[in-house]
């Protein structure tokens, strides 16, 4: 049985084959109706369960339409009515219970520890939907939208700009040294990536270096990428946290650094004309939509990855 936790947890190998059959499968459904399975349908009679403890737009519905895509079903389920973990039944008795219902499970979690903790217990395998620590599942699709429009993202230069100590900065770091991408980060000392993760990318060989200057981190990027300012749960003074990244702006000055064909991308949601001005995520270079768009190809393969 297979998770899908973190990103650090698999094998350049592993990975690459997810990345490279999430693109075979997009292309075996060329003119396919949105929601229509695939031929293989590999997910029939099965199903997903998603327990949402934080709001989501895109994970919840690419979630749902990759697996309407591979034959299978979902039910969502809100933490707040589900005996998820609380005092009535333990989440260990919750996560025996799911393991009867469904073949996969996909937790948004405020704590990284519950989804330790809830893999300990189940016997189907669990993905991680975001959590406080990582966003693997959007860092994959990241990397199948790169290599979608520019090719193989190896040797590329790839530029993280803003909060450089969230949960897909910290995923970021981990696929550079993964798929072998140079990352330059341009954060404020405050807001720069934290000890664990550094110590990780050091042993790991990532190509990593990291700028207070934003210009700096920016200079001959092949992708400029940036994220909320204040996370989902970010428990900061968000005036203060914002007037310190308003130099780390992504805007048409911070582009024009960077390669002449150089892509711009966002996970969303946009805090607009915070992390990035109007001008720059609806310009041409922007291919924020197309990212929403392959975390349904993306998680396919995660999700035949893990069910095998
Ligand atoms: N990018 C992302 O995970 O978006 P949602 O919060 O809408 O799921
Ligand atoms: N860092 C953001 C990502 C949202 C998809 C958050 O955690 O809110």
């Amino acid at each position: 049985m297979k998770n899908f936790l973190n990103i650090s947890d698999f094998s350049s190998a592993d990975l690459r084959e997810i990345i490279d059959q999430a693109m075979q499968r997009k292309k075996n459904r060329d003119g396919f109706n949105k929601s229509s399975p695939d031929k293989d349908e590999p997910l029939k009679g099965k199903t997903m369960i998603m327990i949402f403890e934080k709001p989501s737009t895109r994970t919840r519905l690419s979630f749902d339409i990759a697996v309407k895509q591979l034959g299978g079903s979902t039910i969502t389920l809100d933490p707040n009515n589900t005996h998820y973990g609380k005092g009535d039944e333990t989440l260990r008795d919750t996560a025996k219970v799911m393991s009867e219902y469904a073949d996969v499970i996909m937790l948004r979690t405020s704590s990284h520890k519950n989804l330790d903790e809830f893999a300990s217990h189940l016997s189907i395998p669990l993905i991680n939907g975001l959590s406080d620590l990582s966003h693997p599942c959007q860092i994959m699709s990241d990397i199948f939208t790169f290599e979608e429009v520019k090719g193989s993202i190896e040797n590329k230069k790839i530029s993280w700009l803003g909060d450089g100590n969230n949960n897909m900065s910290n995923s970021l770091i981990e696929a550079s040294a993964k798929f072998n991408f140079k990352l330059t980060l341009g954060c404020p000392k405050k807001y720069s990536p934290g000890k664990k993760i550094l110590t990780w990318a050091k042993k790991n060989n990532a190509d990593l270096e990291i700028f207070t200057d934003p210009k700096k981190a920016a200079a001959g990027a092949d992708c400029i990428m940036t994220d909320k300012w204040i996370s989902m749960n970010d428990k900061v003074n968000q005036k203060q946290k914002k007037k310190i990244l308003k130099s780390y702006q992504v805007n048409s000055k911070i582009m024009k650094l960077a390669k002449p064909d150089a892509i711009f991308m966002h996970c969303l949601p946009v805090g607009r004309n915070e992390e990035v001005t109007d001008e720059v995520i609806d310009g041409k270079r922007s291919v924020v939509w197309l990212q929403s768009l392959n975390r349904v190809h993306a998680q396919k393969s995660i999700i035949n990855w893990c069910i095998g």
